[in-house]
């Protein structure tokens, strides 16, 4: 058997895509004008978007603030570009460092309320870096059962790399979690992981009830504030959001959704970070942020100050939607965030429904197995403070119209 033989099947025998998890061959679903990945946007101007010559307002974009238009944000990227160039093309440890990059982290911890902040070239990478160097052969990692693929990946690497023990709770079930630290011998030592908001079901982690139990029973607690960051706590996260911030150890955040970029970073103790900074081997062995982007992160910064009317904005959009969709019938789980899942069930009902709204003017996400349970196929709504009142009645408009479609079997 060939290595790439499986490659030419996947492309063409639906038996092929099964075995890989996909309930039928992509390309097919593709040549059906059903599939929805990998759309080419022509033109994005934030809450509106162009997709084959047509207007669509986008509520499928992590631009929670909606700062990716910010003439400010635009015009401080261009400058760094002016300045420094394009990139640093090396590594934080070597030639990669700006004067920006400190300026950036000292910022930074200061927003989340921490001592010191250490910036990576993405959020992906500060999950997959960070957890491993933090960790001794025999710990324990104990995390959410729905935490982000870069945490189950982080994960993993420990697990390689370290040699650690691993376990996981019930998706934001304190009790479970208690059961799993109750369960575990007092000497190791153990780092809880959470997302503080959910990507795809928009609930929030229960930290109030989380980092108590972390207290007690000797572990350290670490949250993913990728989506919490510009929404919840007047922007400054899920830990400022339950007046938490000296209990949580270790808050990440991403650069790729309310601050408008790519990047990530993660805040904490300063020894903490001193050490992530000399043991993370996806900080160490990657290049450095580049300076557009520390410049964008660092406006955003100074945007987010300056408007605190976005945070609330974005906070009242999600309000108002959540509360008409669910008028409507739809279910949309736990969400209490501007990212609102509309669980169809059903992945061919689902793929009619984002073809609805495609057609109506509205372009949003799609979340099929594998990505989710079989019959949980869903919808994933997220919006942003520069949505118009417009902009929501016109989604909202459609989001009937495709309910009467659905149930009248069209
Ligand atoms: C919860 C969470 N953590 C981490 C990441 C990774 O962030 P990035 O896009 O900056 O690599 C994401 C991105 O989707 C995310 O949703």
């Amino acid at each position: 058997m060939d290595l790439f033989d499986k490659c030419a099947g996947f492309y063409s025998d639906p038996k092929v895509a099964q075995k890989y998890g996909y309930p039928t061959n992509p390309r097919t679903v593709q040549q059906m004008g059903m599939f929805p990945y990998f759309i080419p946007i022509e033109q994005a101007e934030g809450p509106e978007v162009i997709i084959s010559g047509k207007r669509l307002i986008m509520i499928g974009s992590n631009n929670y603030l909606g700062l990716t238009n910010h003439p400010k944000v635009k015009e401080a990227a261009m400058e760094a570009i002016r300045k420094y160039g394009t990139s640093c093309t090396g590594s934080r440890f070597l030639n990669g460092t700006l004067q920006m990059h400190l300026e950036l982290e000292d910022k930074l911890a200061k927003f989340v309320g921490k001592e010191a902040a250490l910036v990576f070239s993405t959020g992906f990478q500060v999950n997959l870096g960070s957890i491993p160097a933090l960790m001794d052969p025999e710990d324990y990692l104990i995390t959410d059962k729905e935490v982000h693929a870069s945490i189950v990946d982080g994960v993993r690497m420990a697990k390689v790399q370290k040699k650690v023990h691993v376990r996981h709770f019930k998706h934001n079930d304190p009790a479970d979690l208690e059961q799993i630290l109750k369960s575990l011998p007092p000497e190791p030592a153990k780092l809880v992981v959470v997302d503080g908001v959910f990507s795809m079901g928009g609930d929030i982690a229960p930290l109030p009830d989380i980092a108590p139990l972390c207290r007690k029973y000797g572990a350290r607690l670490m949250v993913d504030d990728a989506h919490s960051l510009g929404v919840l706590g007047g922007g400054r996260g899920t830990a400022h959001h339950f007046n938490l911030t000296e209990e949580v150890d270790l808050i990440m955040g991403t650069f790729s959704k309310s601050f408008a970029s790519i990047g990530g970073f993660i805040a904490g103790r300063e020894d903490v970070i001193h050490w992530i900074q000399m043991f993370a081997r996806t900080f160490i062995f990657s290049a450095s942020l580049t300076p557009s982007c520390v410049a964008t992160v660092l406006a955003c910064l100074e945007v987010i100050e300056q408007e605190p009317e976005r945070v609330t904005r974005v906070n009242a959009i999600g309000e108002r939607m959540r509360r008409e969709l669910r008028a409507m019938g739809y279910q949309i789980g736990q969400s209490q965030t501007p990212i609102i899942p509309i669980v169809i069930g059903d992945m061919m009902k689902t793929m009619k429904a984002w073809k609805i709204l495609l057609e109506s003017g509205v372009y949003t996400n799609v979340a099929l197995p594998p990505a989710v349970p079989t019959n949980m196929s869903l919808l994933r709504t997220s919006y942003m403070a520069s949505h118009t009142d417009a902009h929501i009645d016109q989604v909202l408009a459609t989001f009937d119209k495709v309910k009467h479609l659905l149930e009248a079997g069209n």
